[in-house]
């Protein structure tokens, strides 16, 4: 029986744990026309959700755009991105396609005209990209929700914080006046890099400043996790006791990537028709550890000094609540409580650690914080 875990892409049917509550206040938001700032440490499953989102959307005419911004370096970038959302939301992904594909080289900008169709004009160089044009491609938006007056409009921006890295102001800027004019619209800022999000929805000098709503996505629960889970291993006939799923979760912490990752790696040493055992979760750890070991290795190398420090001090107190403390500035090494703050801005700079709700800086990847705990002990 193929592994029914699965772990690195976007994850849908079988696949898909709960997330009920989510959805329901995410389509209910859609619905109201609010304007939401979705965050979640990377791989907490932001961008399946999402998906699913969107599915439920459809079934409640919805019209629902998703743009994905990370692969985007430059603002022309940005506006491609954008517009190849709004146009496949008038389904002419097609046209596109097949202009990109004639016109190497040189890229199309879009314009929605007052019908609602897209119209595609050029631009050789990045550098000429006019404030004009950044604004109508975010206008394809109010003309798409005129001529569409029986559904809502959700625009859903994934890996948002990347536009922070762009090096253009304008984006932000004429978003904030996009997306203020209409309360009719509504718009979802999803985005996993903290620091940059942070800096995007709450610092009172940036452009979108308190413009949009929290949702944070956080760990699926135990109680979700346990017939998910118990289910999939009983489809080939295995018992796992709740206890060593509750121990498999309590060092995840129910991180969805993490957990299913540890869940395929159990599967892979179980015989069918068997009982999984406290050892037999210790080996699959150890297993997925040993394969990610030239990863981490890699990173750890990697690293300065200091930050290596602190890593390791965050891998071992899990979670680091006084980071600056005397004890762990003597435990630890750290030359100073200001070397102990610049590794803190580096490793969370990097997406390496978090504050966790709880307080106190966690591992972001929960096997890079066991891995070091297994390599240097103190
Ligand atoms: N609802 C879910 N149920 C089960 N596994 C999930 C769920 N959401 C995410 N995952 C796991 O997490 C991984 C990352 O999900 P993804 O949606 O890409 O996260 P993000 O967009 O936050 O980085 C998936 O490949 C899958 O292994
Ligand atoms: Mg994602």
């Amino acid at each position: 029986m193929p592994n029914p875990f699965s772990y690195g892409g976007i994850v849908a049917g079988k696949q898909f744990c709960n997330r009920i509550k989510e959805m329901n206040d995410l389509v209910r938001a859609g619905l109201n026309g609010e304007k939401l700032f979705i965050h979640g440490e990377r791989r907490i499953g932001k961008t399946s959700l999402l998906r699913k989102v969107m599915t439920k959307f459809s079934e409640k005419k919805v019209i629902s755009v998703l743009i994905n911004v990370w692969k985007c370096v430059d603002a022309t970038d940005f506006v491609n991105v954008c517009g190849s959302g709004f146009a496949k939301a008038e389904g002419s992904e097609g046209i596109l396609k097949r202009v990109r594909k004639l016109f190497d080289g040189l890229y199309p900008a879009v314009t929605i005209g007052d019908d609602g169709r897209p119209s595609l004009t050029f631009e050789r160089s990045a550098g000429k990209l006019s404030s004009g044009q950044l604004e109508n491609v975010l206008k394809a938006s109010w003309k798409i929700a005129d001529s569409n007056r029986d559904k809502r409009l959700v625009v859903i921006f994934d890996e948002f914080q990347q536009v922070r890295l762009l090096g253009d102001d304008r984006i932000e800027r004429l978003l904030r006046s996009v997306v203020q004019e209409r309360s009719d619209i509504s718009w979802f800022f999803c985005g996993s890099r903290a620091h940059l999000l942070k800096q995007m929805f709450l610092d009172s000098n940036s452009p979108l400043y308190r413009s949009a709503g929290h949702y944070p996505i956080e760990a699926i629960k135990d109680k979700h996790w346990i017939p998910f889970i118990s289910g999939k291993f009983s489809s080939n006939g295995i018992d796992i006791p709740s206890i060593v799923i509750k121990k498999l979760l309590d060092i995840t912490s129910g991180h969805p990537f993490y957990t299913q990752m540890l869940c395929s790696s159990l599967w892979d040493i179980c015989e069918p028709e068997s009982t999984i055992s406290d050892d037999m979760m210790e080996q699959a750890l150890n297993t997925l550890l040993e394969r990610e070991n030239s990863t981490y290795h890699t990173l750890w190398d990697s690293l300065p000094e200091q930050s290596k420090r602190m890593l390791r001090a965050i891998a071992f107190e899990n979670p680091l609540k006084s980071p600056y403390s005397g004890e762990v500035i003597g435990n630890y090494g750290f030359t100073s409580p200001s070397s102990a703050g610049r590794a803190i801005e580096y490793l969370t700079f990097h997406d390496l650690i978090i504050k966790s709700r709880g307080g106190g800086y966690i591992t972001i990847d929960r096997f890079l914080g066991m891995w070091c705990r297994k390599n240097f002990a103190v």
